[in-house]
């Protein structure tokens, strides 16, 4: 905070040098003014100014005498200073005013009288508890409406009947109840009335609003999906609501619909979302799913089932997923994993499998995964057999399992391994161990290896850095080099004096 004040003093004191420019404040170009910490809509802002930016300002009150001098005026940004009041009439006399942004204030209402070229409103963060239908009267042109984290407790058509033009219409976080339609925006596409109050949408809410394409009612008390949701929707969110069933029958006309959000509801069975053809991705984390979805669409690419009950994961389940990409499994109780199970998902990259009750790493994954995630699952050994084709893996977290040993072999078959997560494992620091320590090193990999288990005399050492259990083995190594020159003809001097470091054909005979 110091720093900032500092910094805003810094400012205001360099730009003193600008003849035209008022104190505490920069005026970058002729046309654009930024102003910090003053007390009053500064006087003197240069008459050709276009864009007008004030923060961190003191500024309870505006009125119309502080903008006659500005009537170039295009954009005017007033945020966080403790503005309470706008005299009637304040912009109306501002005719090329397109952006008007009171952020963070203490507005009580929407500024009366605002100008008709407006395109841009934004109101977030005030204190606005009641809009009326004079508040927007005229605004023709305005296509950006945010009323953001205000008060407001209803929502009607006639207070918006003015926007013809309005695009976007953002009132998340208000304690809207009820909204009744129809509203009559034609050309409204963004609506977002995420964490409000409302229990339920009637079904003429939306018969009005033929263009919209993202919709959140994320956040409220919903407990049904509306009906009547429009034809040209593209993204829906719903997530954290009461929903317990999702009818999908009901959804049947949104062809274009590609992101269905239905995360954190009492969802506890999901069948039928194939009807969304063109749904690319689906969430339904933290619900109580005991299996995954039903007949899910063809041209989905990611599924996040994550923080459910789902028990196992069979082929049947991923037979018509040839598009999916991204897989999220984590967090259920997931104990059979059918081998093969996602062999037909010939995209997948990402499979998120942490947190479950799996015993060993699923047998024939796709070839084509990038990222592993098998974290904090009741793994005990790691088999070349569940890895060799992994050919693209990058990452690969087995971070809290139950593994000792590491299969020297399993870790070869890797060749474009980057993250090797190992630790809270009880390792069993054997100097073949150690030599899994060698060869990632001299693979380049980045290990977090953990610490001894076992045996006692290393329990708690670091087996990716322990100089000691390397001492305890050097003697191993030194043998072990030793009878390889003898079995292979004798390197240059150099490479056979570097004991630890060994090449990639090396280390096939060496294994124990
Ligand atoms: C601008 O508004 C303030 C109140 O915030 C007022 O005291 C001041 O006189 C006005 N300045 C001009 C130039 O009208
Ligand atoms: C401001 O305008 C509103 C309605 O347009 C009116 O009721 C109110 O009396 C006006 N206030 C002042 C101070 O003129
Ligand atoms: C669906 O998308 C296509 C391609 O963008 C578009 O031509 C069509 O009008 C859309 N359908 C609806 C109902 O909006
Ligand atoms: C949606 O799916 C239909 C039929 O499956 C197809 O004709 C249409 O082009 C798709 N729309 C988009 C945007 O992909
Ligand atoms: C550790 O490995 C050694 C050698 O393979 C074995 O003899 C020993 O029993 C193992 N210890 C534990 C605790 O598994």
């Amino acid at each position: 905070m110091h720093l900032l004040s500092a910094l805003l003093v810094l400012f205001s004191l360099s730009d003193g040098f600008s003849p035209n420019c008022p104190g505490r404040c920069s005026c970058d170009s002729e046309q654009s003014v930024q102003c910090y910490r003053v007390m009053e809509v500064p006087s003197g802002i240069p008459p050709t100014t276009k864009r007008l930016y004030i923060s961190h300002s003191k500024i309870q009150h505006l009125q119309q005498s502080n903008f006659t001098r500005m009537l170039a005026l295009e954009d005017f940004i007033l945020l966080a200073s403790g503005t309470e009041s706008v005299e009637n009439d304040t912009f109306k006399i501002l005719n090329t005013l397109k952006t008007l942004e009171l952020w963070k204030n203490k507005l009580r209402r929407v500024p009366r009288a605002l100008p008709a070229s407006l395109e841009v409103l934004k109101l977030n963060d005030n204190s606005i508890y009641v809009l009326h239908g004079s508040d927007f009267e005229g605004l023709k042109k305005l296509k950006v409406l945010e009323l953001k984290n205000n008060l407001i407790s209803s929502l009607s058509p006639s207070m918006l009947s003015s926007l013809v033009s309005l695009q976007s219409l953002m009132v998340d976080d208000n304690n809207i109840e009820s909204v009744t339609g129809p509203f009559i925006l034609p050309h409204l596409k963004h609506m977002s009335m995420e964490n409000n109050k409302l229990h339920l949408i009637s079904g003429g809410f939306f018969t009005s609003l033929q263009s919209l394409q993202f919709l959140s009612f994320s956040g409220n008390f919903l407990t049904k999906i509306p009906i009547n949701l429009p034809k040209s929707l593209l993204s829906l969110k719903m997530e954290r609501n009461q929903l317990k069933v999702v009818r999908f029958q009901d959804m049947i006309h949104l062809e274009n619909l590609s992101h269905l959000y239905l995360s954190e509801n009492l969802l506890s069975s999901i069948d039928g979302a194939q009807i969304l053809a063109n749904l690319t991705t689906l969430e339904v984390s933290q619900n109580q799913l005991q299996t995954l979805p039903f007949r899910l669409p063809v041209r989905l690419q990611k599924l996040d089932c994550s923080n459910n009950l789902i028990q196992k994961v069979t082929a049947q389940d991923f037979q018509d997923l040839p598009d999916l990409k991204h897989l999220f499994l984590d967090n259920n109780v997931v104990s059979l994993f059918e081998a093969g199970a996602l062999q037909k998902c010939s995209q997948l990259s990402n499979l998120a499998l942490e947190q479950n009750l799996l015993l060993s790493i699923p047998l024939r994954l796709p070839k084509t995964l990038a990222r592993l995630d098998l974290k904090g699952n009741a793994i005990q050994d790691i088999a070349e057999r569940e890895l060799k084709d992994l050919k693209q893996l990058q990452v690969l977290n087995l971070r809290n399992n139950k593994i000792s040993a590491l299969d020297l072999k399993a870790l070869e078959c890797l060749p474009r391994l980057r993250h090797l997560y190992l630790d809270g494992n009880p390792w069993n620091c054997t100097c073949t161990l150690l030599r899994a320590r060698e060869i990632l090193k001299a693979k380049g990999t980045d290990v977090k290896g953990g610490r001894c288990a076992a045996p006692a005399e290393q329990q708690g050492e670091s087996w990716m850095s322990s100089k000691k259990i390397m001492k305890q083995c050097e003697q191993h190594l030194h043998l072990t080099e030793k009878s390889k020159e003898v079995k292979k003809k004798p390197k240059s001097e150099e490479s056979s004096s570097i004991k630890l470091i060994m090449d990639d054909d090396d280390y096939d005979y060496e294994i124990d």
